[in-house]
């Protein structure tokens, strides 16, 4: 019932929060930054760091493409931020939900003989995915290509529904000890959701070759019940390569791309999330002077030894919601999450490249491994031949373009991350 001692205590309440010391973004040339405030429960972790040590070079080789021309338009004053989920401020976080259930009610742009089961313009991305996974996954397109999927993923956000932000990114260390009480994934109005109902028949994600060789469920599984996407639809898949539990409902066609409507199922897991702690990201941008370094590290190949959580960032980050559609690597951008994920790994590209633009902004790796995860590997005779072709999803633009996000894909790419 509402009082006055609640009336009371509410304003008190919001007093303490208007009294919490908020950190504002120090001076930086980027005109964006300006305006950034950083939430004070999480101060700045190792990359946080050495992403702020960086912007100096950053800022120093944008000036440099302004002098000779190369910037496509991209400038210090209009590059855009891009930032992490806990450090925008509820009602940004509620506005960034209120799209994506708006791109869930959008009619499909894909070909509906060929995705009956995609049911609105979210679903065009998740039929992209499915159908393009093991290119995605290449050694040529893991980065350039799913940097250009999650741009046009916002811009459908900011075009076809209103956002007036910027796709979020997850920091995983600041939800890795603690992921179903974290602002991410508690469940609350202000997250992108809560973990699912406990699922005795799910056991959680195999990881042949590495030791432990499972990713042990979390204890969920079941369908979400509480938050923002508990009653979003998903319908594409499962693939034969989902790797969700046996209660979830079967596709009508043996490639996923049916109409299968169903509940959103997670196992919202500390034992993924654990995978890409801060140490173990910093090593990963600290540790690699070359791109090959880098990528296999980052799929965890070799498999990390002694280590209680050897997946690599790549697989921590997306089992750290699997189940349904986030266990299938076909179908996984049918969870919200993977965006984030994605997003988080084209941060950590990102500073890893700015560590020196000159020799790693086009670098290419090479993969001679056997790993499940590095999927189909190739060397094609030139990185500047290959064409990144997004079909329904927009333009097909050359790789290359989608290497450098201050400048790239003509201009269009122009934004950095705090
Ligand atoms: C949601 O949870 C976060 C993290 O605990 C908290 O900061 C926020 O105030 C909560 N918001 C709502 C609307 O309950
Ligand atoms: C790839 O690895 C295999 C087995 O480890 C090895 O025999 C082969 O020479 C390697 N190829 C290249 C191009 O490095």
């Amino acid at each position: 019932m509402w009082t006055i001692s609640s009336a009371l205590l509410l304003s008190s309440l919001l007093a303490g929060v208007r009294g919490v010391a908020i950190e504002k973004k120090p001076g930086s040339r980027f005109s964006a930054l300006a305006d950034v405030v950083r939430n004070p429960n999480y101060p700045l972790d190792v990359v946080d760091k050495l992403e702020e040590s960086t912007m100096p070079k950053v800022e120093e080789w944008l000036t440099k493409k302004i002098e000779a021309g190369t910037n496509n338009e991209c400038t210090l004053e209009n590059a855009v931020v891009r930032k992490e989920w806990s450090d925008m401020s509820e009602t940004e976080r509620q506005e960034y939900v209120a799209a994506i259930m708006c791109l869930t009610k959008l009619p499909p742009k894909s070909d509906p003989e060929r995705f009956p089961g995609a049911l609105s313009r979210y679903d065009d991305f998740v039929a992209y995915h499915m159908t393009h996974a093991m290119q995605l996954h290449d050694n040529y397109h893991l980065f350039g290509a799913h940097k250009y999927y999650v741009w046009l993923f916002e811009e459908a956000l900011r075009n076809e529904c209103g956002y007036t932000g910027y796709q979020p990114y997850m920091n995983y260390d600041r939800y890795s000890e603690d992921p179903l009480n974290s602002p991410l994934l508690n469940g609350n109005a202000s997250s992108i959701g809560g973990n699912g109902e406990p699922d005795p028949d799910y056991k959680g994600v195999p990881q042949p070759g590495r030791t432990p060789n499972i990713i042990a469920s979390g204890g969920g599984g079941g369908c979400v019940t509480e938050g923002p996407f508990s009653d979003l639809v998903i319908s594409l898949g499962p693939t034969s390569m989902s790797m969700g539990s046996k209660n979830v409902p079967k596709n009508p066609r043996a490639d996923g791309t049916g109409s299968n409507p169903r509940c959103l199922r997670r196992d919202v897991n500390r034992n993924a999330a654990m995978g890409a702690t801060a140490d173990r990201v910093f090593s990963l941008i600290n540790d690699n002077e070359e791109m090959d370094g880098f990528y296999n590290q980052l799929l965890g190949t070799p498999p990390p030894r002694n280590d209680p959580y050897p997946w690599g960032i790549h697989t921590a980050g997306h089992y750290i919601a699997a189940v349904d559609p986030g266990g299938d690597p076909m179908t996984s951008p049918g969870d919200p999450l993977f965006y984030f994920h994605h997003t988080a790994l084209d941060r950590l590209w990102w500073i890893w490249q700015m560590q020196d633009p000159e020799k790693r902004l086009y670098a290419i790796p090479f993969v001679n491994s056997t790993m499940p995860m590095d999927m189909k590997q190739r060397r094609a005779p030139d990185p500047k031949d290959t064409i990144v072709d997004m079909e329904w999803l927009g333009p097909a633009i050359n790789l290359m373009e989608t290497h450098d996000q201050l400048g790239g894909n003509g201009g269009a790419f122009c934004y950095i991350y705090v």
